[in-house]
């Protein structure tokens, strides 16, 4: 059966409640509650589109059908997730500006369903590189970080026990559209304990006081998973246990350690090294 269109509103008022449903969406629990997140700009609702991302509701502005360089593509992405069952509120720029906070609003955005992937389904592969993150905490790195893994080809990120809610508006804006790019998996400890004591393969945890130099460490073939520890308190003991080898990297100044997201950059890039090479 097919999905019947959505519908198509125009709205000037920032008081409009479908307008205040979509605004409420930079508040966690208004995101919890209803299983959407927001992603604005061009590029995220077209990637998002593109991956086949559920859109419940496309917005854009009323001028942008005025406007040479963004009337084409704003149509054709309303005509997609109109057709697929999706609403389309045309604004004026006062509502996009009210919704996300910003002065210079991007033309679109999109109320889209949030998805993850269930750990159960993780199915590690000879060669595959997948990346954990311990309580990430700043939704800047952890934005950054699932843009990276992307970047260099890793088959997922995997947030385990609490983490900050890699549906805000600052953790999606960090993406870059990688979000909708790499699967996502949240597990608790005990999950991500019992996947690391079935995984076929390595798992190299990074440590301020790890005993192997990252780059001494063999990545090729088997399985990886690349853990990286909490911003504030590194990786817990727990999660050390769990790992085949400790990572450090080197460092050389007065800094005690690196920034998680450029620490994760650095990891990604090594373990990812051969694959990239043959790039
Ligand atoms: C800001 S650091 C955490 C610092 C924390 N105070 C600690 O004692 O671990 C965040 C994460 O980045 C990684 N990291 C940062 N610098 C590192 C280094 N030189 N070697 C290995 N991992 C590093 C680790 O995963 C670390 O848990």
């Amino acid at each position: 059966m097919s999905v019947p269109p959505g519908k198509i509103k125009e709205v000037s008022s920032t008081a409009n409640p479908l307008v205040k449903a979509i605004k409420g969406l930079v508040l966690k629990k208004n995101r919890d509650s209803e299983g959407t997140f927001l992603a604005e700009g061009q590029k995220l609702v077209t990637d998002a589109i593109e991956r086949d991302w559920a859109v419940r509701t496309l917005v854009h502005a009323k001028n942008a059908l005025h406007d040479d360089r963004h009337r084409d593509q704003v149509q054709a992405l309303a005509a997609t997730v109109h057709a697929r069952g999706g609403n389309i509120l045309i604004v004026g720029d006062k509502v996009l500006t009210s919704i996300t906070r910003r002065d210079n609003a991007q033309a679109v955005l999109a109320v889209v369903e949030q998805k993850t992937m269930p750990v159960g389904k993780i199915d590690p592969k000879s060669g595959d590189c997948w990346l954990a993150l311990d309580r990430v905490r700043d939704p800047g790195n952890l934005g950054t970080a699932i843009r990276t893994a992307d970047a260099l080809g890793a088959k997922g990120v995997m947030l385990v026990g609490e983490t900050t809610d890699p549906f805000g508006l600052e953790a999606v804006r960090a993406t870059m559209g990688s979000l909708f790019h790499v699967p996502l998996v949240r597990a608790t400890v005990p999950e991500f304990l019992k996947l690391a004591n079935q995984w076929p393969g390595q798992i190299v945890g990074t440590h301020l006081r790890g005993a192997m130099d990252h780059r001494t460490i063999d990545y090729s073939s088997k399985p990886q998973i690349i853990l990286m520890g909490n911003e504030q308190q590194g990786l817990t003991e727990e999660l050390s246990g769990a790992c085949h080898k400790l990572a450090r990297i080197s460092m050389d100044g007065a800094a005690d350690s690196l920034n998680l997201a450029v620490a994760t950059g650095i990891m990604l890039f090594e373990a990812r090294r051969h694959a990239l090479s043959e790039t």
